[in-house]
């Protein structure tokens, strides 16, 4: 099972990946519709997370600002080897994995990434093709132009198709995941094959999906630990050894986060709490309806 260690840059812990790699477990991320238009802001926030102290950045070939994002990266002046670069190729049938890789690391302005992920695993549109699609992913680890490979949005039965044909074991899976997404036994299974789990829109359940049955439980805890509740929310993925994603154009509420997440944690029987009233909720968000409108014929 991966395990977490600290970090050389502070305040954010890292989680030990299956390959040996490490990955600060909160991230900032590049595909949140709503904040996210042209590329001279995306440059700006990208620099002003980075200045704060977020070195991991999540972005995707999808979202169409890695150029915005690279920009960011050179302005921030952090040397590259500081940073944790991600991005992810969409994963479509027939598409060339190198010369996406090749295409984004031009746009990010780095000549490697520290992790390449497949965003879907539906836009393959067959086992054989998702099959492909992984090889080339080795191929392109093997290159060292990505230090770690893994996929996205994959449920247990894409999981096992990449591992009939994969050589190397997908070093993480990122899932939306909150108290209303928990996914059943994705989390066990992956953890079964050691593949670390990185979430995203973990504060689901205080924005779009709210109100909801964890509002109680997220209030009380957020006035026992004198913090916010997003902060208990994202507490709740970190203390289950689970990598956060999240993002804000708030640099007050970036500076909060780490700020206040190293100086408290919740105790098992609180993150089963909200593990169990959360499951009284569904609610998925429209991030994966989108991917198959846009990718899926
Ligand atoms: N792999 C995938 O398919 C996939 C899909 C979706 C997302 N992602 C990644 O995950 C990242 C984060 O996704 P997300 O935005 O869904 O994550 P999130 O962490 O759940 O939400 C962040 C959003 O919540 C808002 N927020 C924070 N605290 C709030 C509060 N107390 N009340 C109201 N709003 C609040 C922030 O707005 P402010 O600006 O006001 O702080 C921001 O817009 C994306 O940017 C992307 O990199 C990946």
């Amino acid at each position: 099972m991966a395990s977490t260690t600290t970090t050389t840059s502070g305040a954010i812990p890292a989680l030990k990946l299956n390959d040996g790699n490490e990955m600060p477990m909160l991230a900032y991320g590049f595909g949140t519709a709503n904040i996210f238009g042209k590329d001279d802001d995306i440059s700006k926030l990208t620099a002003m997370a980075i200045k704060n102290g977020y070195y991991h950045l999540d972005s995707a070939e999808a979202y169409g600002n890695e150029t915005g994002v690279g920009a960011g990266i050179k302005a921030s002046g952090v040397p590259r080897e500081k940073l944790y670069v991600v991005t992810k190729v969409v994963g479509t049938k027939g598409q060339d994995v190198r010369a996406a890789l090749a295409s984004s690391l031009a746009k990010l302005g780095v000549d490697y990434l520290d992790l390449y992920l497949v965003h879907i695993p539906f836009g393959a549109g067959s086992a054989a093709e998702l099959q492909r699609l992984w090889a080339e992913m080795e191929a392109v680890q093997a290159s060292g132009k990505a230090r770690s490979i893994g996929v996205s949005n994959f449920e247990q039965a894409d999981v096992e198709v990449v591992l009939q044909t994969a050589k190397t074991v997908p070093a993480v899976n990122q899932i939306e995941y909150h108290p209303y997404l928990q996914h059943g036994d994705l989390v066990p299974y992956l953890r079964s094959k050691n593949i670390a789990v990185a979430a995203y829109s973990a504060l689901t359940a205080l924005t779009s999906a709210r109100p909801g049955p964890v509002d109680g439980t997220y209030a009380e805890l957020a006035q026992k630990y004198g913090v916010a509740e997003g902060e208990v929310a994202l507490r709740w993925v970190l203390d289950q050894d689970i990598v956060a994603i999240t993002t804000s154009k708030s640099e007050e509420r970036l500076q909060g986060y780490l700020r206040t997440l190293p100086s408290f944690k919740l105790t098992d029987e609180e993150i089963k709490r909200i593990s169990e009233v959360g499951k009284q909720k569904h609610y998925q968000g429209p991030g994966e309806a989108y991917m198959r409108a846009k990718y899926c014929s």
